[in-house]
């Protein structure tokens, strides 16, 4: 009841301000500003990329999805295309830290495979240990902060073959994975992120059968999302169990968060039935993951379809910084009697990327402000632009860090920023359409060169400024 309670005020709120805050940058400010020049000793600026997406050669759900197709023959990934290779970072990882280092990075979030490293129940595979090792040592070595990301939306076939998220046991399972890497690899990293993007996750495996499992129902994706909910703070106390080790001496062992992928949701019209739309879409998109940790108990409220709330401790504390992946937003249209509560409607006349988001830098700011208020410390582990021509990656870096320097100086404590991503590879079932890398790759090419775009060199001159 409080929290339908909530969603109403939350309508009445966004019926009777319109449109959030007003934020419009002006490019010449952005022009004339020193990114980042202000910010904090430490600040970490640096890539993203995810396991699956780079490393070639790996064996998990999603590698079973990619052979599959609809009902109505088309293939799950466009192309029908397959991470078999992706950018083979499993072999040339030389080359991507060459490209962090040329870059002036200090901070590389990166993942590890679950699969690779657990191909059965309870195994290691140790020679898949040591390379990540000698992966996280060679960053070291660059003065790069590794920051190791334990689950980026792929499930080993084991866990896949028991039900995934729908089986009961997935999360003590994550949670033991996450403990065995806090051991193996504790001593050269100490910022782990849990869970890349639950929502998303559910959003695209759940509601829009989109992704393993390819469902579409959201009973069982908000099923998924409590489970998930588990999974983090059980992975949070192994992680601290068991890497007890400060690899860089800075007093910490760990620093433990998770990326959590956030979008604008705006009313279409001042209407209410759009406001309670969007508050809803907010609700359980933005804000329900959070507010489980921020109260320790699983809470996942859908209405019309479930309600979950119970106490779960593991998660109250279980966050040293919040990761935020930033890419969109999305207007919200109500509907009153259908069995979907919103439909998303894009702003008109607005710069999108390749695959059709619409690129909103002031969103940034607008979500870094509002999470400020939730007192952890953020870093946004996620932000960048499919942009295969080139038109909009120099730009996108510049105003979205421009973002984070407003949003600071605003008050939120932001402790780093990332780029999505260091180097073109497999983005999903877009299969390799999304080209969101500072380096460029050619697919066909034998030897998957890194090419440098020009935003090499913005993402140079910024990181000059830092302290
Ligand atoms: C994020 C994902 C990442 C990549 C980018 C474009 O939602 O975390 O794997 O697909 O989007």
């Amino acid at each position: 009841m409080a929290h339908r309670a909530r969603l109403a005020a939350v309508a009445l709120a966004v019926a009777v301000a319109g449109c959030g805050p007003k934020l419009t940058f002006d490019p010449a400010e952005i022009a004339r500003h020193r990114l980042l020049a202000g910010a904090p000793r430490g600040f970490m600026f640096g890539a993203a990329t995810s396991a699956h997406q780079i490393e070639g050669s790996t064996r998990n759900d999603w590698s079973e999805w990619e052979k599959g197709h609809y009902a109505d023959g088309t293939p799950h990934v466009a192309d029908g295309a397959s991470a078999a290779r992706a950018a083979d970072s499993w072999n040339y990882w030389r080359s991507d830290l060459a490209a962090l280092q040329l870059l002036g990075a200090n901070a590389y979030r990166l993942g590890v495979e679950w699969s690779r490293l657990e191909p059965m129940p309870g195994s290691w595979d140790e020679d898949a240990a040591a390379r990540y090792r000698k992966m996280f040592a060679g960053l070291r070595a660059a003065g790069i902060t590794p920051i190791v990301n334990l689950y980026h939306f792929t499930l080993p076939p084991w866990v896949a073959a028991r039900g995934g998220w729908d089986w009961d046991g997935a999360p003590a399972a994550l949670a033991a994975f996450a403990g065995r890497a806090g051991a193996a690899f504790g001593d050269l990293v100490d910022w782990w992120c849990t869970i890349n993007e639950p929502n998303v996750l559910v959003a695209k495996g759940y509601l829009a059968g989109q992704w393993p499992p390819g469902v579409r129902v959201p009973r069982r994706g908000a099923l998924a999302l409590a489970a998930l909910m588990r999974a983090h703070g059980l992975m949070t106390a192994e992680l601290r169990a068991r890497d007890r080790v400060d690899a860089d001496g800075d007093g910490r062992a760990t620093r433990v968060g998770f990326a959590h992928n956030v979008r604008i949701f705006d009313p279409r019209t001042a209407h209410p039935v759009d406001g309670v739309a969007a508050a809803i879409a907010d609700d359980f998109y933005d804000e329900a993951f959070l507010d489980a940790i921020t109260l320790g108990r699983v809470r996942v409220v859908l209405p019309k379809v479930i309600e979950i709330d119970e106490p779960f401790p593991a998660l109250a504390g279980s966050l040293d910084y919040l990761g935020l992946n930033y890419y969109t937003r999305e207007l919200v249209i109500g509907h009153l009697r259908s069995p979907t509560p919103y439909q998303a409607a894009a702003v008109p006349d607005r710069p999108r990327n390749d695959l059709g988001w619409e690129i909103y830098p002031e969103g940034l700011t607008r979500l870094l402000l509002r999470y400020a208020r939730r007192g952890w410390p953020l870093f946004v582990t996620e932000a960048g632009v499919a942009d295969s021509r080139g038109v909009w990656r120099d730009d996108f870096l510049r105003a979205h860090v421009y973002a984070t320097d407003r949003a600071r100086a605003e008050g939120a404590f932001v402790i780093g920023y990332l780029t999505w991503s260091l180097i073109d590879n497999f983005e999903w079932s877009h299969g390799y359409h999304g080209h969101f890398g500072l380096y460029a790759i050619d697919f066909n090419d034998p030897l998957l060169v890194r090419r440098p775009t020009s935003a090499v060199a913005v993402f140079r001159d910024i990181a000059k400024n830092l302290r």
